[in-house]
Parts: structure tokens; C-alpha cells; sequence
């Protein structure tokens, strides 16, 4: 497979360090040492799935296709308004498409699961062009009374359009099934058989296991990669980092022995946007026009489940 084109889109609002300690007890000196986050775009009186058609059109647009020339829509989410039909259906009736669709909840490495997806169906003969759009609203899923989860994320949708090609060198998707690590609850409606406890529960996260399972897996997976593809480290161009947090992604750095150049971050004033970080960075820096053809990526990203992936593409 090859990457045709990519778009972003994000929520106008934007909410700092600053607005958050207006109603809680937190604040620039706590949370940009331990994540990096300064400021965050968050949704009001948007709707997820007009970002994700946005960040679709600029990605299309941005590959010089049409709706018409797509052949699988993969979109990557968590929660969004809809329990059915699906995201991706919802977005196809607004982009006016008529392929197979369907969502993956794969949390934050949820790009890298539909890329890998997407792969299948380009070595099966059955998709010549496919759209991956991973729309997410995490701030939908946190308590904002909890100080801990809430000042990490941030909303967003990224997309990509790939076509056939050889440019995917390799990737590889791994679990440590551990759900309370990072887990939500949500009440069904009841029926008059239902006889257990249910409960909602706001994103509870222990967060030091997931730093820790982010650093270790991220940095086993890049190895990994890379050996089977017979690159090495010195030959990444950038490493695209999941943008959960700046000192996961310093961890990581550090632990590969990379310099910072190869890292690109807008954590700063994104925070975790789940599994639209990936695309939303890829997109930013291909507008930056950072890439020249040939250019070497690694893509790494980890999240709830416990969830990991990582790819190497060439541009
Ligand atoms: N502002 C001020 N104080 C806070 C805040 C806040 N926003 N949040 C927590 N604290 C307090 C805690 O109450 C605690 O106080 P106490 O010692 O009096 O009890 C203190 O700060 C220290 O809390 P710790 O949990 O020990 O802080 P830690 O240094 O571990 O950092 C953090 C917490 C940033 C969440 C860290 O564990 C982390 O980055 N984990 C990874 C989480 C992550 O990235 N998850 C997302 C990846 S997966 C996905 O994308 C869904």
C-alpha cells in the first residue's frame, strides 16, 4: 500500500491549562512537567462526525480522488452519538459514498489496526483505494471532575487515503488483554430480565502501568519492526509517535537513541486525541512538507486493552 493523501480535522474550541484550573484544582506547573499538554481542542457545538467528514474531503482532495474511487471506508472509534449505525456509515451517507464500511474500536493504536486492515485488502485483490478515518472524542468519555484523566485529552479527526503500492515495509499488532488498566463502563437500557448491577462509569485509568506498558511495548515493537525489515534505527526519517504524553514519547526516544529532530509532537496544544493522534500528526507534517519520497516512518501507538501496534511506511 501507498499513502495518496491525508487530511485533519479539529474542534474551534480550545481550552488551556488555565481554563481548566478555573474549576479544578490543577494547572500549567502540574500538567505540562508530567505530559507536556498545554492547551486542548475540545468539542461543543460540533458534531464528530462533521470533523471526520472534513479531515475525509481534505485527505481525498489532498490524493486527487473522489468519493467514487474508494472501495473500503475503515473508520477508527471509540465512542462517538451513535450506538448504530455504525460511524463509518454515518460518515459515508455525509461524503455521498457507497462501499463497504465499518468501524474498528482498537483505542489509540486504532490507525495502525485499520492500516493493517487495509493491507489485507489490497493483497487480496479486493480494494485498489482505501479511506481510513479515526474521529474521536475522548473528552465525551472522561469525568471532569477527575483531575487525573481529564487534563490528558483532547478531540479530533485524521484521515488518510492509500492506494496499491509496496510502501508499507512492515507491521505488527500485539495485546496484553488487561481491561482495567484503561476502562469505561456505560448502562444499557434495562429489560425486564435483567437482574445484575450496572453501572456507568467515567474513563478510569492507572495510569502508571500504561506509561509503562507505552514505553516498554513501543520500544520492543520498533525493534521488532525494524530487524524484520532489515532497517535500521540510523535510517528512520521520523518515528510518529501516539501523542498520549511528551514523557512517554521522550521515554521511547531516549530508550531508541534517537534525537528529538525525528520526533515530531503537537502534544503541546492537542493533548490525546486517542486514535486520531497518528493521522492528525501525519497530516500536520505533510502540509508542513516535511516528507520528500523515500522518506522512511515508523508509526507507534498504545492504548487501552492493553493495546499496541507499530508500521513502517515509506513515503
Ligand atoms: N493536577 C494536579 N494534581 C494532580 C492532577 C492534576 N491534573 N492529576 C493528579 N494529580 C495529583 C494526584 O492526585 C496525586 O496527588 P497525591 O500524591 O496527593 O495523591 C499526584 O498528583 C501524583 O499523581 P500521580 O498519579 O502519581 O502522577 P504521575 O506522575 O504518575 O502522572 C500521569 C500521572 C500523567 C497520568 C502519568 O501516570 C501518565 O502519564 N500515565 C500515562 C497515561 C496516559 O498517557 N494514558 C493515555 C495512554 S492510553 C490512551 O491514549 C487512552
Amino acid at each position: 500500500m501507498k499513502l495518496l493523501g491525508t487530511g485533519s480535522s479539529l474542534p474551534h474550541l480550545q481550552v488551556s491549562n488555565s481554563d481548566l484550573a478555573k474549576f479544578l484544582d490543577t494547572g500549567d506547573e502540574w500538567i505540562v512537567p508530567r505530559t507536556g499538554i498545554r492547551t486542548r481542542h475540545v468539542i461543543s457545538d460540533e458534531n464528530l462526525e462533521d470533523l471526520a467528514a472534513d479531515a475525509a474531503k481534505k485527505a481525498l482532495e489532498d490524493a486527487g480522488l473522489n468519493v467514487s474511487d474508494i472501495d473500503l471506508l475503515i473508520c477508527s472509534n471509540v465512542v462517538n452519538e451513535y450506538v448504530t449505525p455504525s460511524l463509518s456509515c454515518v460518515l459515508a451517507y455525509k461524503l455521498g459514498l457507497a462501499c463497504p464500511c465499518f468501524d474498528i474500536n482498537c483505542a489509540c493504536p486504532g490507525f495502525i489496526y485499520a492500516m493493517d486492515m487495509a493491507d489485507s485488502y489490497f493483497r487480496s485483490g479486493k480494494a485498489g483505494n482505501v479511506l481510513i478515518v479515526c474521529a474521536e472524542e475522548p473528552t465525551r468519555m472522561v469525568d471532569w471532575k477527575d483531575r487525573s484523566t481529564c487534563v490528558l485529552f483532547g478531540d479530533g479527526a485524521g484521515a488518510a487515503v492509500f492506494g496499491k503500492g509496496d510502501n508499507l515495509k512492515g507491521i505488527r499488532l500485539s495485546s496484553e488483554p488487561a481491561p482495567d488498566k484503561i476502562c469505561e463502563y456505560r448502562k444499557l437500557l434495562p429489560t425486564p430480565y435483567i437482574s445484575k448491577e450496572e453501572n456507568e462509569v467515567p474513563m478510569l485509568m492507572k495510569g502508571k502501568d500504561v506509561f509503562r506498558f507505552a514505553v516498554t511495548t513501543s520500544v520492543r515493537d520498533i525493534h521488532g519492526i525494524l530487524d524484520e525489515a532489515g532497517i535500521s534505527i540510523e535510517d528512520v526519517d521520523y518515528f510518529m509517535i501516539h501523542q498520549a504524553n511528551l514523557r512517554i514519547i521522550d521515554g521511547i526516544r531516549e530508550r531508541l537513541g534517537v534525537t528529538e529532530e525525528k520526533f515530531p509532537v503537537n502534544i503541546a496544544d492537542h493533548g490525546n486525541s486517542s486514535s486520531a493522534s497518528c493521522p492528525i500528526l501525519l497530516d500536520e507534517c505533510r502540509r508542513k512538507g516535511m516528507f520528500k519520497e523515500g522518506d522512511i516512518l515508523v508509526f507507534s501507538a498504545f492504548g487501552a486493552g492493553l493495546l499496541s501496534a507499530s508500521a513502517v511506511l515509506m513515503c
